[in-house]
């Protein structure tokens, strides 16, 4: 998947240098060329000789008398495909933030064009001073990706956030960041699981949905190269390539979808109908007999999204019980782009299994009923129909006669 990409590895002064060496690894075995620049306390961790042995090359560990090279940085910032910072200390990243270029690496990153990943390590008081989330605040509206660290044991016995994310996840990250899939520079915003509405703190209102439809999908967009945003009251895995939102209930859902604004949208939550007008705060007690739960209509998330200016290439998803009438309807009167509805009474289809059943309906009526397949095999399908759509909608833009709510400019 890497082969022939070219990673200049950045290693600072932090203990998860010894990491770097096995992400140095991961990296060539994937087909990558890699070659490593190390900064002065970086080298009081791991010794330069490790990764020379491990890329099959010479590190760069200074600016100035490098054997047979008068610019190491700027050869080096034009070399790449990608940097990445492995691990990011601190002090590297408020150099990052300043554009600061005083070392082989911080130079080598202010002589480069190319995309920038950085995984911060240090200890949860350095993660969270508010000089370090400013700094960090800073990379990431400099379109830096940054690979957040995770929770942990830390150097010196200690635990907390701030320990460097595995290098597995890191090689994703990459992976995506140089992702050539038909989807790449295309931003795709999925809903997965089913929403839990409360009826006091102990109970909720929910339904049968498992999420594995939506989470299916987000993985294949991922895989495409897309940029994905995966809102799920799931309770399953994702990527560490997606970018995930968790919630529970419809508002949760409704504002985290409002915050995302992407090229294309693939609500496949379970989203309830209705909720408690009221929920309780205490628990109800059962010796105040049965309440009335009075039930007000939850945000309707689809018609937000297809309201919206400019607005994304929506699929919406209908889980019907018997006839389809009802998802042809909702294909002609929300206005999708396209409509996958199932009969979740099917045998094999619908929530909580790995397969199902599903027909394609178009705004037109048009309908198209899929074999039973693995929701993985869904999933591929229906992002071959978004291609599709994504390739016309571009082409239409580019004519005269221009819908304004349809740009479809790759946004
Ligand atoms: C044992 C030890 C462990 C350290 N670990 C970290 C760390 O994980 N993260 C960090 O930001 N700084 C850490 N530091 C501090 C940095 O090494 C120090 O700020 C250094 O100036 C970083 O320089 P560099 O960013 O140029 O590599 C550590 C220092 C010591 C002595």
């Amino acid at each position: 998947m890497l082969t022939g990409r070219r990673v200049v590895l950045g290693v600072s002064g932090g203990v998860a240098a010894y990491k770097a060496a096995y992400l140095a690894r991961r990296l060539t075995e994937r087909g990558a060329e890699v070659r490593v620049v190390t900064t002065a306390s970086a080298r009081a961790f791991v010794g330069d000789q490790t990764f020379a042995a491990i890329t099959g090359h010479r590190v760069v560990d200074r600016l100035f008398g490098v054997e047979g090279s008068v610019s190491p940085h700027t050869e080096l910032g034009r070399w790449a495909d990608v940097v990445v910072i492995a691990p990011a200390t601190a002090a590297t990243i408020a150099r990052l933030a300043h554009g600061l270029s005083e070392d082989a690496l911080t130079a080598t990153v202010l002589a480069s064009r190319a995309p920038l990943v950085v995984a911060p390590a240090m200890h949860t008081e350095m993660w969270e001073h508010p000089a370090t989330r400013r700094n960090v605040r800073r990379l990431e509206e400099d379109g830096v990706r940054v690979v957040a660290p995770g929770e942990g044991p830390l150097a010196g016995g200690d635990v907390g956030v701030g320990r460097m994310a595995e290098p597995e996840e890191i090689v994703e990250v990459i992976c995506e960041v140089l992702g050539e899939g038909p989807l790449q520079g295309v931003s795709v915003l999925v809903t997965a699981g089913g929403t839990r509405e409360p009826i006091d703190p102990v109970r909720f209102l929910g339904n049968r949905s498992s999420g594995k439809m939506g989470h299916a999908i987000a993985e294949e967009a991922l895989r495409r190269g897309a940029r994905v945003v995966l809102v799920t009251a799931a309770d399953l895995a994702s990527s560490p390539g997606i970018e995930r939102i968790q919630v529970e209930t419809a508002a949760e859902m409704e504002q985290a979808v409002a915050s995302v604004q992407p090229d294309v949208a693939i609500l496949a939550a379970a989203v309830a109908d209705f909720r408690p007008k009221a929920p309780a705060a205490d628990k109800i007690s059962r010796t105040s007999g049965p309440p009335s739960i009075e039930l007000e209509a939850t945000p309707d998330i689809l018609a937000g999204v297809v309201g919206r200016t400019p607005r994304p290439l929506v699929v919406g998803f209908a889980a019907e019980t018997g006839s389809l009438d009802r998802a042809v309807r909702k294909a002609q009167e929300k206005g999708v782009d396209l409509l996958v509805a199932n009969d979740v009474t099917e045998p094999g289809a619908g929530f909580a299994v790995d397969t199902n059943r599903v027909t394609i309906i178009w705004p037109d009526g048009r309908s198209e009923p899929w074999p039973l397949m693995p929701k993985s095999a869904v999933a591929a399908r229906l992002l071959d129909l978004v291609e599709g759509l994504l390739g016309a909608r571009t082409e239409t833009v580019s004519s005269p006669s221009d819908d304004p709510a349809h740009p479809g400019d790759g946004r």
